[in-house]
């Protein structure tokens, strides 16, 4: 049985001070461990949400991080610095980071290797565009997302501790979510692709989140889809909605 997982991604959003005050508001409200519930700041706000879910099921996650150790890269965070903080997941090949920041499946392959070197779990994202869709080339695209993205990683880290999140473009930050059939559907065909990869062991174990447009009002739908184990919640988790989300 994979237990879900439901992370809020805040994107470039809420100063140190908004980020407190609002956890604090609802950190008791999502401390649960039927789900894995994972709240991802902005980097500055990373060690201060740490110290505030302490002692909670509640767990860090990071957006982005880069991989190599240590050295002249200006503006850029290690896997070091994100454990020393108390990060346990991070976000890497967000659909926005793709497009804005050109970042290709081989860096993120390199940084989901480079954070699972120091045990944190990657959480990373594929998903077509609108255009990708409406001509069908949806499932070749992220197919070669997916295999380029975890070329590499052990079988064992896929069924530990590696998160898939399945993201359309055209369902981000929309208002427009995908049906929760397409939803599965695109999750499940993930889980052949991971079966080719792999095996059929792993792909049952891995976890595979829905994500795009997510609300209270969807959130029980997908979260009970067959092939879908989790959420990645962008604008419905800076509000109260993510604790309807979590306690779907
Ligand atoms: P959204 O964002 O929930 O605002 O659509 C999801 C995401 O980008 O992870």
């Amino acid at each position: 049985m994979r237990k879900k997982i439901i992370a809020g991604n805040w994107k470039m959003n809420y100063c140190v001070n908004k980020a407190e005050e609002f956890v604090s508001q609802i950190k008791d409200t999502i401390n649960t461990d039927e789900v894995d519930v994972v709240i991802c700041p902005n980097f500055v706000a990373l060690d201060r949400i740490s110290d505030l879910i302490y002692g909670t099921n509640i767990k860090l996650g990071a957006q982005n991080v880069y991989f190599e150790d240590k050295g002249a890269y200006t503006g850029e965070t290690s896997v070091n610095m994100l454990a020393a903080v108390g990060v346990s997941y991070c976000i890497v090949g967000h659909s926005e980071r793709r497009q804005y920041f050109n970042e290709t499946d081989e860096i993120v392959n390199k940084k989901a290797k480079k954070l699972l070197e120091k045990d944190i779990a990657p959480i990373v994202c594929v998903g077509e565009t609108l255009e990708e869709r409406e001509s069908e080339k949806m499932y070749e695209v992220v197919e070669k997302q997916v295999r380029n993205s975890l070329d590499g990683i052990d079988k064992d880290l896929i069924m530990n501790k590696v998160v898939i999140a399945y993201e359309p473009i055209w369902a981000i930050g929309t208002g427009k979510t995908a049906t929760a059939e397409q939803a599965n559907e695109m999750c499940k065909y993930i889980r052949e692709v991971i079966a080719k990869m792999y095996d059929e062991e792993t792909s049952q174990k891995v976890r595979i989140q829905y994500g795009g447009s997510v609300k209270p009002s969807n959130a029980s739908e997908i979260l009970n889809m067959s092939d879908i184990d989790g959420a990645l919640v962008g604008g419905a988790s800076l509000t109260n909605d993510f604790v309807a989300i979590v306690n779907y």
